[in-house]
C-alpha cells in the first residue's frame, strides 16, 4: 500500500511517499526556519503563511521523487494520511485543506494522523531496506512498549500493548523538553531552534571539559515516584544563572552542556525507572529532542549498564524531527479512513484522543 503523507502542524511543510508504512520512497521537507532565526521563534501567522506557498511544490517533489511521475503519480497513490493535531491551526489547515482537495480530486481515502503518535512511527521507517516478501519482523519494535515523544510542544511517555492501545503514563506539567531546549537557548542569545544549537555548543564544551561532573542545574522531579517530568523551573535556574553571571557570552558552551545534561538526565532516569516498573520489550524514543546525541547515548549506556533486556529504538535524527514519513507510516499501521467532509484539524488533540 503506497501512501502520501502530508505534515504541516508547526514550521515544517511536509510531504512524503511510503510504501507499506516501512519503506521510505521519499521525505521531503521544506522549514520556514530562517525566518524564524530572525525573529528567535516561530510565529505563526508567517508559519502558515510559508506553507500555503510551500505545500503544492513539495508535494510534487515527494510524488516526483518517490513514484518517479510528473502526473502527481496518483494513480499509484492508494490512500493520503494528514496531520490534523495538535499544532498551530494556520499550519494545520493548511496541510488538512489540501490533503482534502486531493483526496476528493483523486477519489482516494483520506486518513487523519495524529502527529504526537505518529512520532513514535519513525522508529518502523528504514530508508535503506527492502522489504522482503513475508519478510521478518525481528528488526521492528515488539509490544508491549514504552515510547518517549519528547518535541517542542510535548514530553509524553506512553505504554502501547498493541497498535492504537495507548496509555499515557507520564507528561510534563509545564514545559516540554524541547520548549526547554528553545527557550534556555533564547536565555543565551543563541538561534532557534534552541536544541540544536545548544547541542552543538554543548558538544564543543564535552570535547574540552576537564571537570567530571555536569551539576550546575537542577534535574526537577527526577526522585518523583510518577513518570511526570517538569521542566519550567529548569529554566528560570538558567535565566537566574545567566543573570548573575559576569560575562556568561565567554561560558557559553559550558553553560549548554550543563543545560543538555540536566534535561538529558531527568528524561533518561525516569523512562529507564518507567522500564523497570512495566517490563516492556521494546523501548521507543520519538519527536525532535531524540534527535540530539547526548540522550542518545545516555539512553544505550543506561539500558547496557542497568542490564535491563530492553530493546532499545531510536530513529535516525532526520526522522525523529518533523517529517511526513512518520505520518504515512502511522496512517498505514492505524488505517481509519474518514470521509472528507469529516476530516478537520484540531490543534488540541492529544497522544491518547486521537
Ligand atoms: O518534533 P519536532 O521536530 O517538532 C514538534 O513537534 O515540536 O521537535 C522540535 C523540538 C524543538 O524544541 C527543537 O529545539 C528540538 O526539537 N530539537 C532538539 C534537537 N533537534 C531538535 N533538541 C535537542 N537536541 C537536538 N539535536
Ligand atoms: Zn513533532
Amino acid at each position: 500500500m503506497i501512501i502520501l503523507g502530508i505534515e504541516t502542524s508547526c514550521d515544517e511543510t511536509g510531504a512524503s511517499v511510503v510504501k507499506d508504512g516501512k519503506r521510505v520512497l521519499s521525505n521531503v521537507v521544506a522549514s520556514s526556519q530562517e525566518m524564524h532565526i530572525k525573529t528567535g521563534g516561530i510565529i505563526p501567522e508567517q508559519a502558515a503563511r510559508q506553507q500555503i506557498k510551500s505545500i503544492l511544490p513539495v508535494i510534487n517533489q515527494a510524488i516526483a521523487d518517490g513514484l518517479r511521475s510528473t502526473d502527481y503519480g496518483k494513480t499509484k497513490i492508494d490512500a493520503i494520511a494528514v496531520t490534523v493535531g495538535p499544532g498551530l491551526i494556520g499550519s494545520l489547515l493548511v496541510g488538512v485543506e489540501t490533503a482534502k482537495t486531493l483526496s476528493y480530486l483523486w477519489k482516494k481515502p483520506i486518513i487523519p494522523v495524529n502527529h504526537l503518535v505518529a512520532h513514535i512511527y519513525a522508529n518502523w521507517l528504514d530508508e535503506k531496506i527492502t522489504l522482503r516478501a513475508g519478510g521478518s519482523t525481528s528488526r521492528w519494535p515488539k509490544f508491549p512498549l514504552i515510547a518517549l515523544v519528547v518535541s517542542g510542544g510535548h514530553t509524553d511517555m506512553v505504554y502501547m500493548k498493541g497498535r492504537g492501545e495507548i496509555k499515557l503514563i507520564g507528561t510534563t506539567r509545564d514545559d516540554a523538553a524541547g520548549e526547554c531546549f528553545d527557550k534556555c537557548a533564547r536565555i543565551l542569545g543563541l538561534p532557534y531552534p534552541g536544541g540544536p544549537a545548544i547541542a552543538q555548543k554543548a558538544t564543543e564544551y564535552l570535547k574540552l571539559k576537564t571537570k567530571n561532573k555536569l551539576q550546575m542545574f537542577p534535574r526537577p522531579m527526577i526522585e518523583s515516584d510518577d513518570f511526570d517530568f517538569s521542566f519550567s523551573g529548569l529554566k528560570t535556574a538558567v535565566l537566574r544563572t545567566a543573570q548573575k553571571t559576569k560575562n556568561i557570552q565567554h561560558r557559553i558552551p559550558e553553560v549548554a552542556a550543563e543545560i543538555q545534561e540536566a534535561i538529558v538526565d531527568v528524561l533518561v532516569e525516569k523512562t529507564l525507572r518507567a522500564v523497570r516498573r512495566y517490563k516492556p520489550k521494546s523501548l521507543l524514543l520519538g519527536g525532535g529532542v531524540s534527535a540530539n546525541d547526548r540522550l542518545r547515548e545516555k539512553f544505550e549506556l543506561g539500558i547496557m549498564n542497568y542490564e535491563l533486556g530492553v530493546k532499545l529504538f531510536i530513529p535516525q535524527p532526520k526522522l525523529c524531527t518533523d517529517n511526513a514519513a512518520v505520518i504515512a507510516s502511522c496512517a498505514f499501521f492505524n488505517n481509519k479512513p474518514a470521509p472528507w467532509q469529516k476530516v478537520s484539524a484540531n490543534p488540541e488533540v492529544t497522544i491518547t484522543n486521537s
